[in-house]
């Protein structure tokens, strides 16, 4: 099941372009299709484009588990497909075991988590608990201008019916992820598996910086309104800020207007995305890399203008979630590492359709153990034993909430 993934959307760099509604979107879904058709589950695609496979009848009280396929430019394999492919393996383990659940079972494939294409993170949690409303998702633009709405309509999908989905919501009774680590929190726990505790609130913001383009060989240095002085010294303000205020904070995309080499650019396109303990830090980080910002366009000559495209708050997982994680997993752990003696328990910076959920339903997480502690990029990594310890900590986890 894990190797049939291996080509789908990999990019030159050894990566891979997997965003929402792409070609190797599609073939991530027809993926899905197969997965669920080879294990006679039935599948409904919701108003949002979310996958929803079921062991049992679809309704409410269901156990739920799974992620996503899509990634991150030049992203690594396990962000999301683990999770995904570790659902229909524990599905595969309680079927050998000959159990038989009381309460449906569903795997999900979340549509657009990472955002990469349309810019708002976690797009098909969000839409289906109504945290972004329908109209607003389908008019988001991609960098071509194709709207999530046309895109979604060349997919030969009807996105006017986009927006929140009480009923698809109501059928959750519990959601469970499980994710490969995206630190090195497990190098440090020396632990395969771990019960996620908390996510830190994250957003992104797009900053523009408008400057008069002009030529590079005639503009005297003081004649100019170069967008790209201000740009730097936002980003150099960025870093240090994060480092002041104990949180982080990166600029990891950005684009220059024209783009000549001979050209002074005339507006530089940059995107902040910072996450820390707490709301009230990220508000202030952002507050003063925005000031810092503002400052420096004025000695410029650059008009700066901030907005915010995602936010997501801090997330605490529901606690009785976490101590039947961690019951499930006590056995799994005791036999896989006996000299673990107590369940590890992680936080995390980085952002789930979990902590989206969590909002509305009971919901919680596992992380499997990242031997690089690298993620978004090819090096992500889970060595095979420790995603097999998280796929029968995952049918534990499964088995127990659908016996009851
Ligand atoms: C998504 O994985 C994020 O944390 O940005
Ligand atoms: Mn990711
Ligand atoms: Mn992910
Ligand atoms: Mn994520």
């Amino acid at each position: 099941m894990w190797s049939s993934l291996d080509d789908v959307g990999r990019l030159d760099s050894g990566g891979y372009g997997r965003f929402a509604w792409n070609d190797a979107d599609l073939t991530l879904r027809a993926w899905f299709l197969a997965q669920a058709a080879a294990r006679s589950l039935d599948v409904d695609e919701d108003r949002n484009g979310n996958l929803w496979a079921w062991w049992g009848t679809p309704g409410p009280g269901a156990v739920v588990t799974g992620s996503h396929l899509d990634s991150v430019p030049g992203g690594g394999a396990y962000d999301g497909p683990l999770g995904v492919a570790s659902a229909f393996a524990a599905i595969d383990l309680l079927r050998a075991r000959g159990f038989s659940p009381s309460r449906p079972i569903a795997v999900a494939c979340f549509s657009d988590e990472e955002g990469a294409r349309f810019g708002v993170a976690c797009l098909g949690s969000r839409l289906l608990t109504g945290a972004i409303e329908g109209p607003r998702a389908g008019a988001l633009l991609d960098a071509d201008g194709v709207s999530l709405a046309d895109a979604m309509r060349r997919a030969g999908r009807n996105p006017s019916r986009m927006g929140r989905d009480r009923e698809t919501l109501s059928r959750i009774g519990v959601f469970i992820e499980l994710h490969v680590e995206q630190g090195r929190g497990l190098i440090d726990l020396g632990s395969p598996i771990a019960v996620a505790s908390s996510i830190w609130p994250h957003g992104r913001w797009r900053l523009d910086f408008s400057g008069q383009g002009n030529h590079a060989g005639t503009t005297l240095l003081e004649d100019r309104h170069d967008p790209m002085l201000t740009y730097a010294e936002t980003v150099l303000s960025v870093r240090k800020r994060a480092r002041l205020a104990g949180c982080v904070a990166t600029v990891g995309k950005v684009e220059v207007t024209p783009g000549g080499v001979n050209a002074i650019p005339s507006h530089v396109t940059a995107w902040l995305d910072t996450r820390a303990p707490d709301d009230q830090t990220v508000r202030a980080v952002v507050a003063e890399i925005e000031e810092r910002a503002r400052q420096r366009g004025e000695r410029d000559g650059v008009v700066v203008s901030i907005r915010e495209e995602s936010y997501s708050p801090r997330v605490d997982f529901d606690p009785a979630v976490r101590q039947s994680l961690g019951r499930q997993l006590a056995d799994v752990l005791a036999e896989s590492v006996p000299e673990l003696d107590a369940i590890p328990v992680l936080g995390t910076g980085a952002g789930h359709d979990a902590g989206i959920l969590s909002k509305h339903v009971p919901t919680g997480m596992l992380f499997v153990r990242n031997p690089t502690g690298i993620s978004h990029a090819p090096d992500e990594y889970a060595e095979p034993a420790d995603c097999h310890t998280g796929v029968l900590a995952l049918a534990e986890v499964l088995a127990a909430y659908s016996s009851q």
